[in-house]
């Protein structure tokens, strides 16, 4: 009580001395502040009329005037203007002013590739370390460090090269199958035990399977999923990189957790090698020595941010990928049919079949990630000034504009697909590509992805493991995308899961 009492004293105590504040404020310091504020709405009206003015001839989504379209990124985020974009740049561009913040649209391929092949001093996906961004990758950085997202500079080929030789070779990626296969068959089982499970959320599953996937392959440690807590922290990630407004307290807390993981999952690391001597080098170490570390003990600054990243990246797209192919088979039963006799086909044991003796399920993969690609759009902010050789008319890109890429609008897009883009059907897809198709899941250009092939492979293992052990019955077929921060599901996608007897 008289605790309460003490705490209403100093409440009361401030406020008295606040009341006291105000009413000594002379009036020459409201009458500055009047004019301070009206000399700043004065230069931010005069700079966004002139910014009216920075991309001539191409259509401009007029929001309010000064504050441009800032409401509706607050209320509704980028997803959605950046679909507003899209609607109105017929000629595959368009723009908006947010206060004097230019937020350009390309939504062309060639003028998406153009972009994307830029060098880090031409765009980079975080801008000038100088000047302020509003690019999501610089939240990124806030809260799990540096990593090769946002990495400039001479060591950038270096690092990507160490990325592409651990996941993104046939030879290291036959190196993890087995154990990969291991995780898939104790995940599916788990599943069900013998009665058939009416409501598994394969969304959360499928994560789950790919964190204790990562948790094996980088730290001897499948359990790394249990618990939930690498999910959570993860999809509390991928929320805070997408908001619109940053928030100091919520971004402190995550760091702390993210630092806590971190410290645990190398802790058990170390003690794993100190009980197991002579048993093989696990990836995170491997990497770790590659990149200047020792054979025991503290990780190198690489392994190490590779460790943080990894609570953003990796794990959720191999989910999602998951989540999705279950979706669009149970909706296509003539799909799933020739998947199942091509399953019963070849030995799924062998890592050569599934990796590449497979092609109904690679085609079923690629038209997933043409449909719903998880990363449906990409950022890149202009550092230097400099003429988009591919637009339609003339367009200078100047330094700060913060040009956005829409994969998904790519991938879907009747224009540059058949007229049921928006279908699911493998066989478009079966045998690649065509070079004029603008397919990019993964990216394009000097920082397209450097893990893609494991992440297939892994999602490849997972589906075949669970469709030849398992029944699977989406229980809803009204399944949606959801543009966020990644691509997501309206809603969990509940499933019955039945053991083959
Ligand atoms: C289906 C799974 C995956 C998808 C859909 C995906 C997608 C992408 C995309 C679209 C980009 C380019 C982003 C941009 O244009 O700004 C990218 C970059 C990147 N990805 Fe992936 N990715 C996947 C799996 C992985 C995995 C498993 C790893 C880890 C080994 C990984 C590591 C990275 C890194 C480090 C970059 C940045 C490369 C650089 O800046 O040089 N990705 N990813």
């Amino acid at each position: 009580m008289n605790k309460v009492i003490t705490s209403v004293r100093i409440l009361t105590t401030t406020h008295n001395a606040l009341d006291g504040i105000m009413l000594d404020m002379s009036p020459s310091i409201v009458v500055t502040a009047a004019v301070g504020l009206l000399m700043l709405l004065g230069l931010l009206t005069f700079r966004s009329a002139s910014s009216d003015n920075n991309l001539p001839g191409v259509p401009q989504f007029k929001g309010l005037p000064i504050l441009g379209a800032m409401p509706m990124y607050f209320k509704h985020g980028m997803p959605q203007l950046l679909s507003k974009l899209i609607a109105i740049g017929d000629d595959g561009i368009s723009y908006v002013n947010i206060v004097n913040n230019i937020l350009v649209s390309l939504h062309g391929p060639a003028m998406v590739r153009e972009v994307l092949a830029y060098p880090e001093q031409v765009a980079s996906r975080e801008g000038d370390p100088g000047r302020m961004s509003w690019s999501p990758f610089y939240t990124l950085r806030r809260l799990i460090g540096h990593s090769l997202f946002n990495e400039v500079g001479p060591e950038i080929s270096n690092h990507r090269n160490v990325f592409i030789r651990e996941f993104n070779t046939t030879k290291s990626n036959s190196e993890k199958f087995d154990s990969t296969a291991k995780i898939a068959t104790a995940h599916a089982n788990a599943m069900t035990g013998e009665v058939p499970t009416d409501e598994v959320d394969i969304r959360s599953s499928a994560d789950n399977f790919a964190i204790a996937l990562w948790g094996e392959t980088l730290y001897a440690n499948p359990n790394y999923y249990l618990g939930g807590r690498v999910l959570s922290l993860s999809e509390v990630i991928i929320t805070l990189v997408g908001n619109p407004w940053p928030s100091v307290c919520s971004e402190a807390k995550v760091r702390a957790k993210v630092a806590d993981v971190i410290e645990k999952t190398i802790g058990n690391l170390v003690e794993y090698e100190q009980e197991n001597p002579s048993a093989s080098l696990k990836t995170i170490r491997n990497l770790s020595v590659m990149t200047g570390g020792g054979l025991t003990g503290l990780l190198s600054k690489f392994a190490f941010e590779l460790a943080n990243f990894n609570l953003f990246g990796g794990h959720h797209s191999i989910g999602s990928n998951i989540t999705w192919a279950f979706v669009e088979l149970d909706k296509h039963p003539r799909c799933l049919a020739k998947l199942m006799a091509e399953i019963s086909s070849v030995d799924t044991t062998d890592f050569t079949n599934v990796n590449s003796n497979m092609p109904y399920l690679d085609a079923i993969f690629m038209e997933i990630n043409r449909l719903y690609p998880t990363v449906h759009a990409t950022v890149r902010v202009i550092n230097r000034e400099i003429k988009l050789d591919s637009s339609k008319k003339p367009v200078i890109l100047k330094p700060g504009m913060l040009i956005y890429l829409s994969y998904l609008h790519l991938h879907t897009s009747p224009e540059f697909w058949d007229p049921d883009a928006g279908v699911f059907v493998p066989e478009r897809l079966l045998g690649g590509y065509q070079k004029d198709q603008p397919f990019m899941p993964f990216g394009y250009g000097p920082r397209s992805c450097v893990g893609y092939k494991f992440a297939i492979l892994a999602a490849k293992q997972y589906l075949v493991t669970l469709l030849q052990t398992h029944q699977v019955d989406v229980k809803d077929h009204d399944h949606e995308m959801r543009v966020d921060t990644l691509l997501e599901t309206t809603k969990p996608v509940a499933v019955k899961v039945t053991h083959r007897s």
